[in-house]
């Protein structure tokens, strides 16, 4: 299979030696090749339970670890080597638990590792699923590589009474008509078939004209899909107040990096957000991973909630193309007994295994 036609003019600004063959994980054979980053804290263990649940739902998988994270930027200053970038193009998936030790300055693995994996694999969708029947059941699609997170801005003056910090917010067209793209594909094959545009666009003047053309412009080939608009203030309010009325939500990278935790927040807490850090072009693996992080202080004590990483587990396999596995293991996961990290995993594999 090509890029299409459609594809390819989306993505008309990516180097050239990026559009090549989207080979699909079924058309390559095998088991999947998946990377796997425990990480810092609690990432191990809850990695571990999400591998469990896979294994018990009969999906098997050929995994490759990875040490990385705060600990071993700790140990010897390794972030992440472009060797081991390199070797993850030739990846299905990642796999990753959290990153981040006390200990590690503010910033270094965020950028050194998480921003560089989204930025260097073209990771360009952040879905986050939200469910807490019988209310709620919205996805966030968060832009992934763009908006503040670009890394626009410096310093002028600096140290002096007089410093200027400026932070610029990178909005390309290419980038923002993809990621809205891709939101009002997922709206269409939802029942509710509603997309909701999140943003600032009565301050954000510049950017926020940008996202609301590049939105209506591809709304137009949606006729199925209705659309809503929202200013990021407001649906604040809403995700509180009424988060019912939400089915799907595309939004810029910082936007979504907020709205998403409030999405946590409303829909049983961060222990079940699961996340898909996606490049839905096929162009190098898509990461997955829990929403919640590292959270030393509970750290090696089996107390940690595997939820959020057994449904990111889920994610990983509907993207690989195994939906009817991610649809058994998020039925075991609803209503799971609460207990210990490894007795919640086992729980939904037995359930599983029961099947
Ligand atoms: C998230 C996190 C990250 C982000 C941090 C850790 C860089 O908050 O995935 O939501 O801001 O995107
Ligand atoms: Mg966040």
């Amino acid at each position: 299979m090509t890029v299409g036609a459609r594809e390819a003019d989306t993505f008309l600004f990516v180097p050239l030696d990026r559009e090549q063959e989207v080979i699909t994980v079924a058309e390559q054979g095998g088991p999947h090749r998946v990377g796997v980053i425990g990480g810092d804290g609690i990432g191990p263990d809850v990695v571990a339970e999400g591998l469990k649940v896979i294994d018990a739902a009969g999906v098997k998988l050929e995994t490759v670890d990875y040490d990385l994270g705060g600990a071993r930027y700790l140990r010897d200053g390794t972030i992440l080597p472009d060797s081991i970038l390199d070797e993850w193009r030739d990846l299905d998936a990642l796999f990753l638990g959290a990153v981040g030790a006390p200990g590690v300055p503010p910033g270094v693995i965020e950028r050194g590792l998480l921003l560089k994996m989204r930025f260097e694999l073209d990771l360009y969708v952040n879905q986050r699923p939200f469910l807490l029947e019988p209310d709620v059941d919205m996805v966030v699609i968060r832009e992934n590589t763009e908006g503040t997170y670009a890394g626009e801005g410096g310093f002028l003056r600096k140290d002096t009474p007089h410093e200027v910090a400026t932070q610029g917010s990178v909005n390309t067209r290419m980038g923002v008509e993809r990621c809205v793209r891709y939101a009002f594909d997922l709206a269409k094959s939802r029942p509710r078939q509603h997309l909701t545009l999140v943003h600032k666009t009565n301050v954000l003047t510049f950017a926020g004209d940008l996202w609301e053309r590049a939105f209506n412009e591809v709304a137009a080939e949606y006729p199925d899909v209705a659309t809503a608009y929202n200013h990021v203030d407001a649906a604040c309010i809403y995700f509180v107040s009424d988060p019912g009325q939400y089915d799907v939500i595309v939004t810029d990278n910082l936007f979504g990096d907020i709205l998403t935790d409030l999405g946590g927040a409303v829909s049983g807490g961060i222990g079940l957000a699961s996340s898909a850090n996606l490049n839905p072009a096929g162009t190098g693996p898509s990461m997955f991973e829990p929403v919640h992080g590292s959270a030393p202080d509970i750290a090696g004590q089996n107390k940690a909630n595997p939820v959020a990483a057994i449904l990111s587990a889920a994610m990983m396999l509907d993207f690989l193309g195994d939906t009817e596995a991610g649809d058994r293991i998020r039925r075991a996961c609803a209503d799971a007994p609460a207990g210990s990290t490894t007795e919640i995993g086992d729980a939904v594999a037995a359930r599983l295994q029961g099947d």
